[in-house]
């Protein structure tokens, strides 16, 4: 049983008033709101616990290593990773993909080489690429979506040639909410000896994730939209992908021995985590993780999904609200143009007089936009604590925004 009221209440932030009207927030595709247990368990490291992690040897060290190192475990479970050693621990998906990036692919990539990615990725998932496309010569090679937002996995693993070394993918676009079947993805790249990078940072929030099951290569996460600190986050690494990977970040941590001649560095997953980490946020994350597992992921996606199927009812009922991509079983992500010429900014500060947080702009994904032929949208994004009634706020602010505009 999914007992909203209570998950609403175990959400302090959601109580509060905003401009004089009930909280109501939309933009948990930004960054989701944190539980009660979250906030406890982050004041009780700092007020208890805290110490550095790993390298003393006293109590209060060792109790924070103890708390911290048990999150690679959570994170496998999370993700159905297996070995918790295939968990490397960051502060977000930005972290991960350039770990990927400046470790991986740097030093095994050449001019000419190809990487594929989808044209409603994140900048964090295009960014690193440029990088090596400036830097290497290597070439991104992208591929559309359809009319109705959805990304066809055949036409992925078409793009696949032979000089192609990486696909680099969303599990869920945060600009129109489409869920991508990055098994299929994976099952094709791999049938043509093409490793497979999963931007999970908007998937893993919607939905049950199995990183085994899907096959990938790298699958990275970030805390912030799980309910759980921002700073934190980790990227899932299969171990072949993992030995092939050189250092990125060079510190205290992740080396065994050094000396004026030589470093020894230390077993990954540590390899790739230099200097002292974000100890509270990681043992934030773990504590958020539980709590989203303990409600159930099949659960959340239940829940989401008759969220999205309602605002997708309500929303469509205003015929002057353009919203980009209605793919099948798409996340409760909705972004939107409104006729009238009124600009997303505009709108969404209309809707903040109202209560109602929602994301104006580009949302990172510069490619999708043009491909959009748009400038900006509003975006409202769903998570596991919003209502019915929130879509109807939401639309009644709409309203309002429309007979100002029109
Ligand atoms: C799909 C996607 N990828 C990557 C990111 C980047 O996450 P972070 O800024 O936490 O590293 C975001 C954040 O908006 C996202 O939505």
């Amino acid at each position: 049983m999914y007992d909203l009221d209570k998950i609403r209440a175990d959400f302090p932030i959601l109580s509060r008033e905003v401009n004089g009207k009930p909280l109501t927030y939309l933009d948990n595709g930004a960054s989701a709101q944190k539980p009660q247990v979250v906030i406890d368990a982050i004041t009780k490291v700092y007020a208890e616990e805290y110490s550095n992690v790993h390298r003393g040897l006293h109590f209060l060290s060792n109790l924070a290593t103890e708390k911290y190192e048990a999150v690679r475990g959570i994170i496998a479970r999370f993700l159905n990773a297996g070995d918790e050693n295939t968990i490397v621990l960051n502060s977000g998906t930005t972290e991960g993909i350039n770990l990927v990036a400046y470790g991986w692919a740097m030093p095994r990539f050449e001019a000419g080489d190809e990487i594929v990615l989808s044209v409603m990725e994140h900048h964090a998932n295009i960014v690193p690429w440029h990088f090596l496309r400036e830097r290497q010569g290597v070439v991104l090679k992208w591929v559309d979506t359809e009319a109705d937002g959805s990304l066809d996995p055949q036409k992925v693993i078409d793009a696949i040639g032979p000089k192609t070394k990486l696909v680099a993918v969303t599990q869920c676009s945060n600009v129109l909410g489409t869920v991508v079947d990055v098994k299929a993805i994976t099952q094709g790249a791999h049938s043509k000896g093409v490793p497979v990078l999963v931007d999970g940072s908007q998937g893993a929030v919607h939905m049950p994730v199995d990183v085994q099951g899907i096959g990938c290569d790298f699958y990275a996460i970030t805390g912030h939209k799980l309910y759980g600190p921002s700073g934190s986050g980790a990227i899932y690494i299969k171990p072949e992908r993992m030995a092939e990977m050189r250092p990125f970040i060079g510190g205290g941590d992740m080396i065994k021995e050094v000396s004026k001649e030589a470093i020894i560095y230390n077993d990954p997953p540590m390899k790739f985590e230099a200097g002292t980490p974000g100890i509270v946020q990681t043992i934030g994350l773990g504590v958020a993780l539980e709590y989203m597992m303990e409600l159930g992921m099949d659960n959340i996606a239940k829940h989401e999904g008759g969220l999205r199927d309602y605002a997708m009812q309500r929303l469509s009922g205003l015929n002057w609200i353009n919203v980009q991509g209605q793919a099948p079983g798409k996340a409760a992500i909705f972004s939107f143009t409104m006729e009238g010429a009124a600009h997303a900014h505009d709108i969404s500060t209309i809707l903040d007089k109202k209560g109602v947080a929602v994301r104006a702009g580009h949302h990172c994904a510069g490619p999708l936009m043009d491909h959009l032929g748009v400038s900006a949208t509003c975006r409202a994004s769903f998570g596991l604590y919003n209502t019915k009634e929130e879509v109807d706020t939401l639309v009644d602010a709409l309203e309002l925004a429309h007979e100002l505009f029109a």
